[in-house]
């Protein structure tokens, strides 16, 4: 007997780079949305038993992955020999179509075996490809679609003219620069996205390898990655949203500024509500039905006000600094008004988090 590794649970950690990579390796798993500049991981592949028959797909897309940002875990199951030997099953077998006359039978499931009752909890996933590309990837967030340094101590400049010096043997892989450059789709010059950040980082890096002036890295680079966008966002009348309903939320600006405007429950007060899951940062989705943000990515719950319920989130949602300026609705996503944890909401009671209605 041999045993085999199936992955039980996968998601995204921070830093993705909306590459479409993993998506064309493992569809069924992996929805890269370009709108919204993340990746999620698909409602179904949420369920273990959806994830292990494309446990190798999985596996696959996290090699590929020019960022190494796609983390999962796995169990340990015992095969037989043959069948540890033989290729993985590139689907599930709900999914996979039944093979034509005289073609091979596709390896029976795993599940057949018996599952060791302990599991591993392995992360797996090739580590990060230089620490000086992940340090700038941490240091960066998106807003409005374009990339900025949050932390004001960071010293982007001089992590750049260090990728640009890397020795050889410290730049990532060429193949998976490659996939990269090959993989993304153009932007328009002055939007620079995360993806664009790598991009010229490992642009800066072969012109470290193959002469290219870094005056040209330069100029791609510097000028506006670090210009940091209009962090106010005028969203109309305050008429539009007297109309709404206790506990409804306004999804117009979810796309394009980031934010929910929710409108409370109790009080007669609307709020901005931040779209980043406060647990590892994917985008939950709206559930009317359900009456709560749900996040993809490891299942976190919010309330209509933002209030973390289930899953790993630690702590509400965000709320931005709201004000009306003449007859216009403003969200200042520049300030912050931060619950600690789901009884901790008492700093939405700061005139500048809300509006009265
Ligand atoms: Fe983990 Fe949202 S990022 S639950």
């Amino acid at each position: 007997m041999a045993v085999k590794q199936l992955v039980t649970k996968v998601w995204i950690a921070p830093g993705c780079i909306v590459c479409d990579a993993c998506e064309t390796t493992c569809p069924d798993v992996f929805d890269v949305r370009h709108d919204d500049g993340t990746c999620l991981i698909r409602p179904d592949a949420m369920d273990a038993e959806f994830t292990k028959p494309r446990s190798q797909l999985i596996k696959d897309a996290a090699a590929e992955c020019p960022v190494d940002v796609i983390k999962f875990e796995t169990i340990e199951v015992e095969v037989s020999d043959a069948e540890a030997a033989a290729a993985p099953a590139p689907a599930a077998p709900a999914a996979a179509k039944a093979p034509a006359a005289g073609e091979p039978k596709a390896p029976a499931p795993t599940k057949a075996h018996p599952e060791k009752p302990a599991r591993t909890h392995e992360v797996a996933g090739p580590k990060i490809v230089d620490p000086a590309i992940q340090a700038l990837l941490e240091a960066a967030t998106t807003r409005g679609g374009k990339a900025m340094i949050d932390k004001p101590a960071f010293n982007a400049a001089a992590v750049l003219k260090r990728i640009q010096q890397l020795p050889p043997d410290r730049l990532p892989p060429d193949a998976r620069q490659q996939l990269t450059l090959e993989k993304t789709r153009p932007a328009k010059p002055e939007e620079v996205t995360r993806r664009n950040m790598v991009l010229a980082a490992a642009w800066g890096a072969m012109a470290a390898v193959g002469g290219i002036s870094g005056v040209a890295f330069g100029r791609f680079m510097m000028p506006n990655a670090l210009e940091e966008p209009d962090p106010r966002v005028r969203i109309g009348g305050l008429d539009k949203y007297r109309e709404m309903n206790p506990g409804d939320v306004n999804e117009d600006y979810k796309n394009s500024g980031k934010f929910w405007i929710i409108r409370e429950e109790k009080e007669n007060r609307i709020a901005a509500l931040s779209i980043i899951c406060t647990h590892l940062g994917c985008v939950p989705s709206w559930l009317p039905n359900d009456r709560k943000f749900k996040c993809p990515c490891h299942g976190s719950g919010f309330k209509p006000n933002g209030v973390n319920f289930e899953g790993p989130a630690p702590r509400p949602l965000e709320r931005f600094k709201i004000f009306m300026d003449g007859d216009n609705v403003i969200v200042d996503r520049s300030k912050k008004f931060l619950a600690m944890g789901p009884n901790d909401t008492g700093v939405w009671n700061d005139p500048e988090s809300y509006i009265e209605v």
